[in-house]
């Protein structure tokens, strides 16, 4: 999340760049007038996903309405202004300013903390940007999963359990000690999620993803690394539709890369690993972690090896389809498919979108290396040109998207058959594959590179397979 800020006095810009930050996890770029917002923009920050002015009587220079125009016209970013009641009467070419954008709001100082976080939340909301802000609360209450709360012994902020529609009574209070048992007792009574205020919500994610991120630094098992890794990916999802990319999700989603990468390194056979792999009972994590495994292990076996390379790779598998909510959405893989149709129209318009929107999530992160976003963006391709959202061709398609979507293929594939990675069902989807176009262009070597890595058995082979099975 990227706010750009505009305010001409320091001190105040950095009070509210501080609130900023501390409410909404995001980067402020912070500016002293139009001008320079406008140059921060073009030279080295990128996209924000709102701009916050504070203007005061006479306080906008010239330059504002081309800073307006620019923003909320040319690019569609919301507009949030703070102004002292006088100043937005005489500001000029914001006539239509309720309706140039969906998320332009104004508010008159002096501004309560809860209006202004409210405000911006809506600013956000508007953005289609997939981000649920206001969606996944319920009556001012964030809905978190109990589970979450066996990782602490005190919370930032009062938990609540649900009563009723509008009832929620408190369970801990902030900064008390609890323990387990206390969470386990409701879980064993079938209690799924617990409540936190709204605004509390980020601050408690954040505390969630920082245990996570030291987890990490102590040595684990191999299979509590699995846990961990895909405990840590339903953290990025959840931080990722409620309180967006944020540093510290950032910095997990390195982590699980790096554990899941090395892990790929350690085993002695892939096909093991993917047949031990116990389900998180998500889709989408389980897929996303498949993914990264075969990915790493297609790499290892082709030129693209280096561990920067896996990296890029890793972070495609884990962001691919983490702007998706719907397990059931993500199985999904080509528009034609008839099971899109049950889908209401603003998923099935976020399913069409989600390439590019988790590209953007990648591209508009800092902490992410640049080039990684066009693997993601074109994961959904095909090489015969079937896929969306441009209907790329075998030569037309990045070799390091052949990768990505090569094990697309083959994981979802194996999927079908019931997931089990034996020497069978591994060679026939290998042969399903070489029948289609995925030996052709710029697949020809990921395609090599599957077949080393999974040990399968060469194309004219096929004869051998079917007479072995007889
Ligand atoms: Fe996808
Ligand atoms: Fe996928």
């Amino acid at each position: 999340m990227k706010f750009l800020y505009i305010e001409p006095d320091e001190d105040i810009r950095d009070i509210y760049a501080m609130k900023l930050e501390a409410d909404f996890s995001a980067e402020i770029i912070s500016a002293s007038n139009e001008k320079e917002a406008h140059q921060l923009y073009q030279n080295e920050h990128g996209r924000p996903d709102l701009v916050v002015v504070l203007i005061d009587a006479g306080a906008a220079s010239d330059y504002f309405q081309a800073c307006y125009n620019f923003f909320n016209k040319n690019h569609k970013i919301p507009f949030f202004i703070i102004h002292d009641g006088e100043s937005l009467s005489k500001l000029k070419g914001i006539e239509s300013f309720a309706t140039d954008h969906l998320g332009n709001r104004a508010l008159k100082k002096p501004i309560q903390a809860d209006i202004f976080r409210k405000t911006i939340m809506e600013c956000l909301s508007s953005n289609n940007n997939n981000l649920n802000w206001i969606k996944n609360a319920e009556h001012g209450h964030s809905k978190v999963k109990i589970n979450n709360f066996l990782k602490f012994n005190t919370l930032p902020c009062d938990a609540f359990i649900r009563l009723g529609d509008t009832k929620f009574v408190k369970l801990i209070n902030a900064d008390d000690m609890y323990t387990t048992e206390v969470i386990r007792k409701y879980m064993q009574k079938n209690v799924e999620h617990l409540y936190v205020h709204q605004e509390d919500y980020p601050a408690l994610a954040n505390i969630g993803i920082q245990t996570l991120i030291s987890l990490y630094d102590r040595k684990t098992e191999t299979t509590s690394l699995q846990q961990l890794n895909l405990e840590a990916l339903e953290n990025i999802h959840h931080a990722i539709h409620e309180i967006g990319l944020t540093k510290e999700a950032a910095e997990l989603t390195k982590k699980t890369i790096i554990s899941s990468a090395g892990l790929v390194k350690r085993v002695r056979s892939i096909a093991d690993l993917l047949n031990k792999m116990k389900s998180s009972g998500s889709y989408i994590y389980d897929h996303s972690m498949k993914m990264t495994y075969i990915c790493t292990a297609i790499a290892k076996h082709t030129e693209w090896g280096s561990d920067s390379t896996i990296f890029k790779l890793s972070l495609s598998c884990t962001m691919h389809d983490m702007t998706l909510e719907n397990d059931d959405l993500a199985r999904i893989e080509i528009l034609t498919d008839p099971r899109l149709q049950k889908f209401e129209p603003a998923l099935i318009e976020a399913f069409k979108n989600h390439p590019q929107d988790a590209a953007k999530l990648i591209k508009d992160s800092k902490e992410f290396p640049p080039d990684v976003d066009f693997i993601v963006a074109q994961h959904h391709e095909r090489p015969d040109g079937s896929g969306f959202p441009r209907g790329l061709m075998k030569l037309r398609i990045a070799p390091l998207s052949c990768v990505f979507i090569l094990a697309h293929e083959f994981v979802n594939r194996i999927e079908e058959m019931g997931g089990v990675y034996n020497q069978e069902n591994r060679d026939r989807v290998y042969q399903a594959l070489s029948q289609e176009m995925y030996t052709l262009g710029n697949f020809k070597k990921p395609f090599a590179g599957l077949r080393s890595a999974f040990n399968l058995a060469p194309k004219e082979d096929k004869a051998d397979i079917e007479a072995n099975k007889s």
